[in-house]
C-alpha cells in the first residue's frame, strides 16, 4: 500500500517549513485498505450478508425477542449505543460501553479485554450472554431451532450456504460476513491524504503533526482506522483489570483494547466505562498523563505540556476522520 512519490517539492505551513516528502511518508502510512479480509473458510458472497444484516437486526435472537446487536450496536449512534454502558437483558447495566463495530474485519483480538477472536468467534458471545441477549442456545427452545421454525430464514441459509446444516456456527459466519463490511466511508482526512490540500483546515493538520509527534498519539492509535488492535493500560480510574483477567503479565492490568479513532465525533462518550464526555476531555485526560498512576501504566501515557492552541488542534484533526455515511436501510425481516 505504500505509495511512490516522484514529485518533491518543499512548503511553508503555520511558519513550519516542511519537505513535503516527510509528509507524504507519513500521510502513507494511513492510507485507505483497498479490500475487506474474510476468513479463507467463510467468504464474501452477497447472500451471506443479506442474511447476516438480517440477522444484526432481528430482536428475535435474544431471549425477550426485543434485543438485537443493533440495539447496541446502533448505526445512528456509529454502531454504539451512545450510552457510559452497554443496557442489556431485563434493562440491567452492564460494566462497560458498547463500543462501535466499525471497521472490525481487520482486528484479531476482539472486546476490550480481547477474549475473543476474529467477528466469526465472537458473534455468539452477546446471544447466549445472560446480561447481553440471555437465548438459549442449544437444544429445544434454544436459538437454532427458534431460527429453523422461521420459513424465511432456511431459505436465506440455504441460498448463503448451500448444503450446510443450518446450526450456530453459520449464524455466527453469517453475522461476521455482514460485520466485515461494515466499514466508515471517506473522512476528510481521506481526501487531504489523496492531495485535496483544502479538505481539512490548517489547525487539523498541525493537529495530525501533534498526534504524531509531540503528544505521540500514534504510539497505540496508528494505521488507517487508528488502532494498533493492542491493549495498554492508559489510567482509567476504576477496579476493571481488563485484559489482565486473562494475562497475568504486569503491563496488561488494567489494560483495554485501543479503539480505533475513525467517526470518533459521533462516538461519545469515551473509554471503556464511558469516563470521558467529550474529546475536549479526552485531550485534558492524555495531557495531564492519565488518572491514576500504577504499575502497569504504559510508558507512552505521561503528562504532555500541551497549549490550549496544541489540545484544539488535536480535537480538530481527530473531528476530520469523520465520514458522511450513508444511512442504513433496515431489513425486512424473514416470517
Ligand atoms: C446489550 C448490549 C449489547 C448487545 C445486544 C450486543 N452487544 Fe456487542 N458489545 C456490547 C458491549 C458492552 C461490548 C464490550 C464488552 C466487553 O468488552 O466486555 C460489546 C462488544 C462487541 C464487539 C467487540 C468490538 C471490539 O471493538 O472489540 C463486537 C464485534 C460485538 N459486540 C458484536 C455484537 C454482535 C454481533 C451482537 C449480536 C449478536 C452484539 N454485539 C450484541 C454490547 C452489546
Ligand atoms: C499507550 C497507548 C495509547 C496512547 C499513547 C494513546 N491512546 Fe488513546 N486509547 C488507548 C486505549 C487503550 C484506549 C481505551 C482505554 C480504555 O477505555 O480504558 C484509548 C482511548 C482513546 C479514545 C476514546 C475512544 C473510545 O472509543 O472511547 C480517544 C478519543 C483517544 N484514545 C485518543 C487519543 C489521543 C488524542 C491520544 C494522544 C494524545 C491518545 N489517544 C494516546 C491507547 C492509547
Amino acid at each position: 500500500m505504500k505509495r511512490t512519490v516522484f514529485i518533491i517539492f518543499p512548503v511553508i505551513f503555520l511558519g513550519v517549513a516542511w519537505a513535503s516528502s516527510d509528509l507524504s511518508d507519513l500521510k502513507a502510512k494511513y492510507a485507505r485498505p483497498k479490500s475487506i479480509p474474510y476468513l479463507d473458510d467463510n467468504k464474501y458472497t452477497e447472500e451471506r450478508e443479506i442474511l447476516g444484516k438480517n440477522l444484526f437486526f432481528d430482536p428475535r435472537l435474544s431471549g425477550s425477542n426485543s434485543i438485537s446487536c443493533s440495539t447496541c450496536h446502533n448505526p445512528s449512534f456509529a454502531w454504539g449505543d451512545g450510552l457510559a454502558k452497554g443496557v442489556g437483558h431485563g434493562h440491567k447495566v452492564l460494566g462497560r460501553k458498547s463500543p462501535t463495530v466499525l471497521n472490525l474485519a481487520w482486528t484479531e483480538k476482539l472486546m476490550w479485554d480481547g477474549r475473543f477472536n476474529w467477528l466469526e468467534g465472537q458473534a455468539l458471545g452477546p446471544i447466549g450472554s445472560e446480561a447481553e441477549m440471555n437465548m438459549k442456545m442449544e437444544g429445544p427452545g434454544g436459538l437454532v431451532e427458534k431460527i429453523k421454525g422461521i420459513a424465511g430464514y432456511r431459505e436465506l441459509f440455504a441460498k448463503a450456504y448451500p448444503g450446510e446444516e443450518l446450526k450456530l456456527e453459520l449464524i455466527a459466519k453469517a453475522i461476521a460476513v455482514y460485520e466485515r463490511g461494515i466499514i466508515s466511508g471517506e473522512a476528510p482526512f481521506d481526501r487531504w491524504i489523496n492531495g485535496d490540500e483544502k479538505a481539512i483546515s490548517d489547525i487539523a493538520k498541525q493537529g495530525f503533526q501533534i498526534f504524531n509527534g509531540k503528544a505521540n498519539c500514534v504510539a497505540c492509535h496508528s494505521g488507517w482506522s487508528f488502532t494498533d488492535g493492542s491493549f495498554h493500560d492508559i489510567g482509567v480510574k476504576d477496579n476493571d483489570i481488563g485484559r489482565g483477567k486473562f494475562l497475568k503479565l504486569k503491563s496488561q492490568q488494567h489494560a483495554f483494547k485501543t479503539p480505533g479513532l475513525r467517526n470518533i465525533t459521533l462516538r461519545g462518550p469515551y473509554m471503556h466505562g464511558g469516563n470521558e464526555k467529550s474529546l475536549e476531555d479526552v485531550v485534558e485526560f492524555y495531557n495531564r498523563g492519565g488518572n491514576v498512576k500504577r504499575e502497569s501504566l504504559s510508558a507512552s501515557i505521561k503528562p504532555l505540556n500541551l497549549s490550549a492552541d496544541e489540545k484544539k488542534a488535536l480535537v480538530a484533526f481527530m473531528s476530520t476522520l469523520t465520514s458522511k455515511d450513508k444511512p442504513v436501510d433496515l431489513p425486512i425481516l424473514p416470517r
